[in-house]
């Protein structure tokens, strides 16, 4: 699966069957956390086989049943950039076991803060979780409700974006891919603009997790991109 099918088919998950990871998935996971975590100077870590720290694998906790692994999203509390750089860097690993035929989950409310917490260092700040594992087959009614409630307020993707015109001729594919990209309570809070051929991400309401889906978004976007990097922060410009 290239990152392409990973971002248009990626759906969230929030029903899992009692798996192990298989040691490629682990291989894979580690690899990609290892490199996030070294690139953004953060402590995402893998939890397996632990679905006591998450809350129960037999009890469904807030809207989950059956989470059995989950990556923890931590990092400095010093660094003014943590929950973006989260998003970003957790995207990527997210989208990693999505090309790995694994079910994900962004979880930013509910899930055992306590004991995930345990496993966090004390200059360290825990900002949500990634949940992962093998889904149950089937979507269920209660995911489908959860998704048709969430959804209800998608936006057109026409208003993703404004622009002088001066966009480059990847952009449109760019804006599809933040357009599918998870958000928080799926508020999609960030648009791109285009102005004089310089491109800005921008933050059009600042809720809880919006710093968290300005990365997210950030790492969508630039998978279209031929190459280059978005700067941290609001109103960032691109640099090709
Ligand atoms: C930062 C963040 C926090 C989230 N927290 C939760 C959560 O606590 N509970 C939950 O069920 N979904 C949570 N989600 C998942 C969103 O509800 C989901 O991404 C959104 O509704 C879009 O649906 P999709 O991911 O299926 O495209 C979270 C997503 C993000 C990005």
């Amino acid at each position: 699966m290239t990152n392409h099918d990973a971002i248009m088919t990626r759906k969230s998950r929030r029903k899992f069957v009692s798996q192990p990871l298989s040691a490629e998935e682990k291989e894979v996971l580690l690899s990609a956390i290892k490199q996030g975590n070294k690139a953004g100077s953060l402590s995402m870590q893998l939890v397996e086989n632990k679905p006591e720290l998450f809350g129960g694998f037999f009890r469904s906790y807030g809207l989950f049943v059956g989470v059995e692994h989950f990556i923890v999203m931590a990092g400095p509390k010093k660094d003014i950039h943590l929950a973006e750089k989260l998003g970003y860097y957790g995207e990527k690993v997210l989208l990693e076991a999505v090309k790995l035929g694994l079910g994900t989950c962004w979880v930013g409310g509910s899930f055992n803060k306590q004991g995930v917490n345990s496993l966090v260092s004390v200059d360290d700040l825990l900002i949500a979780v990634i949940v992962i594992g093998e889904p149950v087959n089937k979507y269920t009614a209660r995911e489908q409700l959860i998704r048709s409630i969430t959804h209800l307020k998608k936006e057109q993707q026409s208003k993703f974006f404004q622009t002088d015109g001066s966009e480059p001729s990847w952009f449109m594919q760019a804006i599809d891919y933040v357009y599918r990209a998870p958000s928080a309570v799926n508020q999609q809070p960030v648009w791109m603009n285009v102005a004089s051929g310089k491109i800005t991400a921008r933050l059009r309401n600042i809720n809880h997790f919006a710093w968290v889906d300005l990365g997210i978004a950030k790492a969508h976007f630039e998978y279209a991109a031929p190459s280059g990097r978005f700067e941290w922060g609001n109103n960032a410009f691109f640099h090709q």
